[in-house]
């Protein structure tokens, strides 16, 4: 009976006051979103993003024209001289680092046609091998272990793929390997692109053809496990990929 109660009362609430009431709520931040990276940015700054966070690949940066942003952005890329892995920041001063590498391997045809990609992403940047990706990858964790303080996040947005044949399942490679540093994956938004790029003339079709990616958030805990452990499981990690 009581239960009840509860329920029309909750009910009777909305119907009432329903319009007054959903005005002050907040947005919620879906787990999928359809569209450009942007709109999952908004969701991972309102959850996630405080205090001094930096873009390290931030070429265009095209993640942040959504973001509300209650938080100071610091901005770097390749192309202005500052690597991922080597960042001029000192340990323990940020409470967040977004990274969104080359996804895929580099091939030459791929970005030879597409000249505007190439300006906008680096896409020339891009290791040459699937196992070269997840160490680029890898590299932003460690320095990223570094410069976040205790209780930090660290942002990745990847993608799958198919290589020498073989699917990649980059973003469980990406939760398994982060974690193996020490990182505690908290949370993964996946984004749905509306085009899917077509299958060139005379090629079969033998996977899905991917038209979605990944943006994974991790938490660097107040305990983080000795290198010299994490070391010995990584090597085994890239020996079998
Ligand atoms: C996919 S784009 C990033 C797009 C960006 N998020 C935006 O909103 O425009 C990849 C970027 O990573 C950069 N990059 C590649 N290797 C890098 C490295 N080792 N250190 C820093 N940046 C790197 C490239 O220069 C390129 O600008």
């Amino acid at each position: 009976m009581e239960t009840r109660n509860q329920v029309v009362e909750a009910g009777a609430s909305e119907t009432m006051g329903g319009a007054r009431h959903r005005r002050s709520r907040p947005q919620p931040a879906p787990s999928a979103s359809c569209g450009d990276t942007a709109v999952v940015l908004q969701s991972v700054c309102q959850l996630y993003l405080r205090g001094k966070v930096a873009d390290v690949t931030y070429a265009t940066g095209a993640f942040w024209r959504k973001a509300k942003r209650q938080f100071t952005l610091l901005r770097s890329d390749l192309s202005s001289g500052v690597d991922l892995r080597r960042l001029p920041y000192a340990a323990a001063s940020l409470d967040g680092l977004i990274c969104d590498p080359p996804f895929f391997r580099h091939s030459l045809t791929a970005y030879l046609h597409a000249p505007q990609m190439e300006r906008s992403y680096g896409l020339s940047t891009a290791p040459k091998s699937h196992s070269g990706i997840l160490e680029l990858y890898f590299g932003a964790g460690k320095e990223a272990l570094r410069v976040l303080r205790h209780g930090g996040y660290l942002v990745l947005k990847c993608q799958d793929e198919v290589a020498g044949g073989r699917q990649r399942f980059t973003h469980i490679e990406l939760l398994l390997l982060i974690e193996k540093l020490g990182f505690r994956a908290v949370d993964l938004f996946v984004l749905v692109q509306k085009r899917v790029l077509p299958i060139s003339r005379g090629n079969q079709q033998r996977f899905a053809r991917k038209n979605h990616s990944y943006i994974l958030v991790f938490r660097k805990p107040r305990r983080v496990r000795a290198e010299s452990r994490v070391g010995a499981e990584i090597s085994r990690f890239f020996d079998s990929a």
